[in-house]
């Protein structure tokens, strides 16, 4: 039996070997998985191969099979570079696409990521490096990564097949409140002016839930009311967060699988914006699209209660008794869980003899 066990790993060691050194492989977590995507939408990978990242060229071909061809550089840093494995052409030129993406996991389902490559016209201004050969297969030949790349830009990406509720992490501090807000619409028109509008991200820190009964346009872009943090960072005063809206269906239009909040430092005023965050939106202003027309909407909240890093230190010096009572309680735990597995581990030997 044991030799069959280590034949086995064996045979696994070397077949790892021949097909993994040299040839190159998606990582381990991305192979054979599917995923959504904030822009993209349904994606899906193979050992080799990501289907379904598209963009469209200038001449609106659709270019969305890829092939990695580096991950050196994953494990270290988060880099992969990957190449269409199809062209486009344009003014009797034939195009092949690369991408250089730069990820971060965030959980062990969810990952936020960069693209670093300059926006390019004929990838209709998507960074995307277009060239005429389909000969670029080191990192440096397709990722640059002295590129600034506006933080506010980033992506995420979330595993679809496990359970989806494990994608929620801790909203940022900010958030983590509970709100009576007024609405603006993109074209600034105000509603929900009475109070008991309700924005509840302090009964569970991990989401936030809306009460559509005093005023009922939809917040987060949500039909259901509720949104979970993915994602966020921090951008000079203002706050980025990536939430889900876990509605049953969305229709793209009126609502959405993702929405990008900035929220002031002072939680006061905020945006939200559909899909992704905008390099020109802030807490106080929208993004705008291709066309110039303003996007999302905009709250001016004010601030019923707040949990979150400041509020828990408050908590923590107040109740001194509870603590004291709570570390007797764990001590004892502790003690009688050691006891127990004594037990356990005595009797397993004593059955085993
Ligand atoms: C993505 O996949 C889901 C099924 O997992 C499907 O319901 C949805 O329509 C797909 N979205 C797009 C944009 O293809
Ligand atoms: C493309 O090639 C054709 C035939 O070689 C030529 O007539 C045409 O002017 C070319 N177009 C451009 C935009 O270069
Ligand atoms: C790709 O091929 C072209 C033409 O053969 C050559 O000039 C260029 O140096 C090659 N680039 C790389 C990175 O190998
Ligand atoms: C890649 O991502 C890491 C972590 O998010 C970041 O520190 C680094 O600046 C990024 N690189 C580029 C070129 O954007
Ligand atoms: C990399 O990006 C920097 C900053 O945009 C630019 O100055 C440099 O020329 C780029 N390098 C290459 C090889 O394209
Ligand atoms: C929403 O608010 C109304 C009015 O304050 C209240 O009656 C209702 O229970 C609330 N709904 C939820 C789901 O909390
Ligand atoms: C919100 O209420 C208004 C006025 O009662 C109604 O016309 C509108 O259809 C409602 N919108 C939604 C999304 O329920
Ligand atoms: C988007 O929603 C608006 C308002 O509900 C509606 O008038 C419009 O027809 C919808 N557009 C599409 C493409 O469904
Ligand atoms: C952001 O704002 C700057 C300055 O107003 C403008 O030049 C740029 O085009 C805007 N970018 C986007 C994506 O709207």
């Amino acid at each position: 039996m044991l030799k069959t066990v280590t034949l086995y790993v064996f045979i696994q060691a070397i077949l790892q070997f021949v097909f993994t050194d040299g040839a190159c492989t998606m990582p381990k977590d991305f192979q054979n998985s599917d995923w959504l995507d904030n822009i993209r939408g349904n994606i899906t990978f193979t050992t080799w191969k990501m289907s379904g990242w598209g963009f469209k060229s200038v001449v609106g071909t659709v270019i969305d099979e890829w092939e990695i061809v580096d991950n050196v550089n994953f494990e270290s840093k988060g880099y992969l570079a990957l190449r269409s494995l199809t062209t486009f052409k344009e003014q009797n030129k034939t195009w092949y696409s690369y991408v250089c993406l730069n990820f971060t996991k965030v959980t062990d389902f969810s990952y936020m990521y960069y693209q670093v490559n300059e926006p390019e016209p004929l990838a209709g201004g998507d960074r995307i490096k277009v060239f005429e050969r389909d000969n670029l297969t080191s990192f440096t030949d397709i990722c640059n990564t002295s590129i600034v790349i506006p933080q506010q830009e980033f992506s995420v990406m979330v595993r679809k097949d496990n359970e989806i509720d494990k994608i929620r992490t801790r909203c940022p501090d900010q958030l983590l409140r509970k709100f009576d807000y007024r609405y603006y619409t993109s074209d600034h028109t105000l509603s929900c002016t009475q109070t008991g509008n309700l924005w509840d991200v302090c009964t569970d820190k991990t989401m936030m839930k809306f009460n559509y009964t005093a005023c009922n346009k939809t917040m987060a872009f949500s039909n259901k009311g509720e949104a979970w943090c993915i994602a966020s960072i921090r951008v000079n005063a203002d706050t980025y967060t990536m939430v889900y809206n876990p509605d049953d269906v969305v229709d793209d239009n009126n609502t959405f699988r993702f929405t990008c909040i900035a929220i002031a430092v002072d939680s006061i005023e905020a945006t939200m914006s559909p899909q992704f965050c905008g390099v020109n939106q802030t807490s106080y202003s929208l993004r705008t699209d291709t066309t110039g027309k303003k996007v999302g909407i905009q709250l001016t909240n004010r601030i019923l209660a707040s949990t979150g890093s400041a509020a828990q230190k408050e908590e923590q010096t107040v109740d001194v008794k509870a603590i004291a009572i709570g570390v007797t309680v764990s001590v004892a735990v502790i003690a009688i869980t050691i006891a127990v597995i004594v037990v356990v581990i005595k009797k397993t030997r004593r059955t085993f003899r």
